[in-house]
Order: C-alpha cells, then structure tokens, then sequence
C-alpha cells in the first residue's frame, strides 16, 4: 500500500505543476502582447511624435495619425493598411498627401531595431 499511495501523491503534485505551468503560459502570452504594445507606443514617441501628433487633426510636420489604421486602408487599392504604413516607413513617397511637405525622412524602418519595427507597426494597426 504505501509505495502506491507515493505514486498516487506523486501523480497528484505533477497534475498541480503541470495546470501553473499552463496558467503562467495563458497569462505570458498577454504580458507579451502589452510589451509589444508598449514598446510599439514607446518608439512612436521617440521617432514619429515630433512630426505626428496622436490627437485630432492636430498638424505638427505630417499628419495627426490617431485613425492611421482605418485611414490607411483607404490610401492605395493595391495595398492592405498594414502594407501601406509598412511601405511609408521605407519609402514616404510611396503616397503624397496634398497638404503636407514630403518631408518625411526615407527609410525610418533602418533607424530601429526589428522588434522595435514590428512592435511599432503593430500599434499603429490599433489606431483605428
Ligand atoms: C520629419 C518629420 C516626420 C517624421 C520624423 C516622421 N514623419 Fe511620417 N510623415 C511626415 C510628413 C510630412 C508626411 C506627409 C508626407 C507627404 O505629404 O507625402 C508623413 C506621412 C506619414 C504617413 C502617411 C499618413 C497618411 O495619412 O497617409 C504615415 C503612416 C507616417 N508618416 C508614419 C510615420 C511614422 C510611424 C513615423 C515614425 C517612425 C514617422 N512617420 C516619422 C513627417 C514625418
């Protein structure tokens, strides 16, 4: 009886690690998500708000960018809102707006790292 009764509690402590395991993995993936967020938000502030502000029609250089993602999927027929921020961040003369100077430095994507680019992208797709 008493080796079994050992497995028994052995089997039992396993159970319990394995569901903290699972439980800290859930909880992971959200942290993870609002870093990415936060790390997105952090490298517009330093890169992108001293010409774009985040308020309403609030012009600073460029263009206030509070609706970039619904915006932007208005911008080309070829693109997705995502390719489209993605290629202003190589190549801004891949679409000029009227009222504003082509002033945007080129290739701003080669000024950061690439988790700061994803991270920087994927925040602006929130942005709707
Ligand atoms: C030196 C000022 C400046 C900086 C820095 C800058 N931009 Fe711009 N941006 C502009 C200007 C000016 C335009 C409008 C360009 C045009 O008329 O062709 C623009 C256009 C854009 C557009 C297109 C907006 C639309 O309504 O279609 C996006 C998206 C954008 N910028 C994102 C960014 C991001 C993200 C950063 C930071 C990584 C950034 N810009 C940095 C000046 C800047």
């Amino acid at each position: 009886m008493k080796p079994n009764k050992k497995l028994h509690l052995n089997l039992i402590a396993s159970l319990i690690i394995t569901a903290f395991t699972f439980s800290a993995c859930a909880g992971g993936s959200e942290t993870v998500s609002q870093t990415n967020n936060d790390l997105g938000k952090q490298v517009f502030m330093q890169k992108c708000a001293t010409c774009h502000s985040l308020e309403e029609d609030q012009t600073i250089v460029g263009p206030a960018l509070p609706h970039i993602a619904t915006i932007a999927e208005t911008r080309l027929p070829d693109k997705s809102a995502q390719e489209y921020i993605e290629a202003m961040l190589v190549d801004p003369t891949t679409f000029d707006l009227e009222d504003y100077p082509n002033v945007m430095p080129q290739n701003m994507k080669g000024q950061i790292t690439t988790e700061e680019y994803t991270a920087l992208v994927d925040y602006l797709m929130t942005l709707k």
